[in-house]
């Protein structure tokens, strides 16, 4: 298994270029499904998980091509239902092929998920909205069938805004019959680059990125190609390896209106970000304070850069507080960051950290993918060298961290 090893004390300086979003690309992926025509993707990572849904979709009947642009998707007619056990246990992402499977072919069989490193993360949300549209839902053996002879357009109202709920609904909504309308949908801008995918292909999707989605079902989808949204977790990562390390650096490729909630936190600690032309400078020279933090919904503070942020607070003088309201358990990061001597007080859904002047490099291991980002920012600050195991789970969701890093500046290597 591969590892990182990182010496750490370097100021970060020069340009990144982000990939594009792999939450946004994921979703795009299944909404192949639902035309037979071709549909070419860009600006999508070279990611583990991409390729995983790139598998899933072939299981089930797609062609899949790689070029040098990007990606492009045939749904064969005639296609299998079933996502089998195998994929989905390797990527949660996976039972959003409920949604295009159960509306063109009247049924859907995909193995439940099950739990994961940070948290149960159920389906319910998914599997209450299938039953609104019409499905019949069925749990045996590890997975769940699903079946409608169609769907039948109505209000859904989440008890949360879960992202891949809305996503699966939306993609089952755009070819149901009559209006859906989804009340308390997630506002992420993942869902509104599947909403701007969706319309390309003839479907009409509007309000994605409120709270109130509106869908009137059309009879077929056709093919398009469609550019994914920059990588907004990405983004945010650089931005705190510049901070982390004291660094200046230009970030190209990237949003910075889908951070508000991140960069205002960050313009609180001292971190200064400014939006230039075509690129973002990050300048992380200055004196950082304590923050407080708590993760919610977009546009609320994100559950996927709360582990980065620890770590810059990790090294920052003074107290701060982190409360994860998102997974019950997404705090896996805390035990390795004090074997590279963190202060850190765990209570419930809240951590306690107190900054020190110094982190020291140690043999860590990654847990899940955005604990493995934390774990690669301390240790481009710890004194000495930090063994980073279990990579595979960084390799899920940054492409090349190691080598966009050393361009930077930083003493990093991946050791096979
Ligand atoms: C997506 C992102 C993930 C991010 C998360 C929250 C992708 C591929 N992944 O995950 O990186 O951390 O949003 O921003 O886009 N829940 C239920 N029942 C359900 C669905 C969800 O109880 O049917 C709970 C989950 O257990 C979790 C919370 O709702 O506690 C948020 O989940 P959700 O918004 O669905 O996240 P994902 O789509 O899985």
């Amino acid at each position: 298994m591969d590892r990182i090893v990182i010496t750490g004390g370097r100021k970060l300086k020069g340009e990144v270029i982000i990939s594009g979003s792999k939450n946004a690309a994921l979703p795009i992926q299944v909404a192949t499904l639902l035309t037979d025509e071709r549909c070419l993707l860009t600006n999508v990572p070279r990611l583990r998980d991409i390729y995983t849904m790139n598998e899933v979709l072939k299981a089930i009947g797609s062609e899949v091509k790689e070029t040098t642009a990007g990606f492009s998707f045939q749904s064969k007619p005639k296609q299998k239902k079933v996502a089998p056990y195998e994929l989905v246990k390797t990527m949660r992402a996976s039972v959003l092929v409920v949604g295009p499977l159960l509306v063109r072919l009247g049924e859907a069989k995909v193995a439940l998920p099950g739990g994961c490193a940070i948290g149960q993360r159920p389906i319910n949300i998914h599997l209450d909205g299938f039953k609104k549209l019409g499905a019949k839902v069925e749990i045996k053996e590890g997975y769940v069938h699903l079946k409608a002879k169609k769907l039948i357009g109505t209000k859904i109202t989440f008890g949360f805004p879960s992202v891949g709920a809305t996503e699966n609904l939306m993609m089952a909504a755009v070819l149901s019959e009559g209006r859906t309308i989804i009340e308390n949908a997630a506002r992420e801008p993942e869902i509104v680059d599947l909403a701007d995918f969706l319309v390309k292909m003839g479907a009409q999707v509007s309000g994605a990125g409120s709270g109130v989605i509106k869908i009137n079902g059309v009879k077929e989808l056709h093919g398009c190609e469609h550019r994914v949204i920059p990588d907004r977790i990405e983004t945010g990562t650089f931005i705190i390896a510049s901070a982390i390390t004291g660094g200046e650096i230009k970030i190209r490729n990237a949003r910075l209106d889908h951070l508000d909630a991140l960069i205002d936190k960050l313009n609180q600690t001292g971190v200064k970000i400014e939006k230039k032309e075509d690129y973002i400078l990050v300048d992380g020279t200055s004196k950082l304070s304590p923050l407080e933090i708590e993760t919610m919904p977009y546009p609320g503070f994100p559950t996927d850069m709360q582990a980065q942020v620890m770590s810059l607070m990790c090294v920052t003088p003074g107290t701060s507080i982190f409360t994860e309201n998102i997974f019950e358990n997404r705090f896996m990061h805390v035990s390795e960051l004090q074997r590279m001597g963190a202060e850190i007080g765990l209570k419930g859904n809240v951590a306690f950290v107190k900054g020190v002047k110094n982190l020291s490099g140690a043999p860590v291991m990654a847990t899940d993918l955005r604990a493995s980002a934390a774990l690669v920012l301390a240790g481009l600050v710890a004194k000495g060298e930090t063994d980073i195991s279990r990579i595979y789970h960084l390799d899920r969701g940054y492409e090349q961290i190691e080598v966009k890093l050393a361009k930077l500046g930083a003493k990093i290597k991946r050791i096979k």
